[in-house]
């Protein structure tokens, strides 16, 4: 399906962000009958990603953080606030280390140039895997984040395969053909 199509269609469906559907091809593909208790949603405005997860699992304690505002979502505990002051966010602390899914869709903004934009992705990836890491369960967690397919991706996917047992790499039908974007799965 063409991009613009995903687009049209997560309009019709309600859907905050054509994003959606890419987190639903990876959570399918990887365990559709899962439920989660409690997920950590980094980078999450307009607030897609939070909207399906509490569409799809009601029951399940939602938190997401943006640099920008975002509208309310049933069952989603919104803040606004950089993923670096995470610890600082005395409403999530007591979760940690009880997250069963951590989503990360964070991306910087661009400034154009590409070496200074693939650092910049670098940083806030390897801080959302950290974040992931230390508020994840010790068993039975999985995380997903969004990349880019860089220099950089490898020396990702290593800092990822230290902290979570399996990792995987995925590349949804809804994400556009000739955008660089790409998602690593890992879970222990
Ligand atoms: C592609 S959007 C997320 C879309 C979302 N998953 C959805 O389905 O609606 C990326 C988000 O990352 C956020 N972001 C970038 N850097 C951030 C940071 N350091 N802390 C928190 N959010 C950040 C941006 O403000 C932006 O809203």
């Amino acid at each position: 399906m063409h991009a613009d199509n995903w687009a049209i269609k997560a309009k019709r469906m309600g859907y905050r962000s054509r994003a959606v559907f890419k987190l639903e091809e990876i959570l399918d593909k990887l365990h559709s009958d899962k439920t989660y208790k409690n997920v950590l949603d980094l980078g999450s405005a307009p607030g897609g990603w939070s909207q399906y997860i509490s569409l799809m699992h009601h029951k399940t304690k939602i938190f997401a953080i943006d640099l920008l505002d975002m509208d309310p979502i049933t069952g989603v505990t919104f803040i606004k606030d950089d993923i670096g002051n995470i610890d600082d966010i005395n409403i999530i602390n007591p979760y940690k280390g009880k997250f069963d899914l951590v989503i990360s869709d964070i991306a910087p903004n661009l400034s154009g140039i590409k070496s200074v934009d693939d650092e910049n992705i670098f940083e806030l990836n390897l801080m959302s895997i950290n974040i992931a890491n230390k508020y994840s369960k010790d068993t039975n967690a999985a995380m997903i984040i969004k990349t880019f397919q860089n220099n950089n991706l490898k020396s990702l996917r290593k800092h990822m395969e230290l902290l979570f047992k399996i990792v995987q790499t995925y590349k949804p039908a809804a994400s556009k053909n000739k955008s660089a974007e790409i998602y690593l799965y890992g879970a222990r």
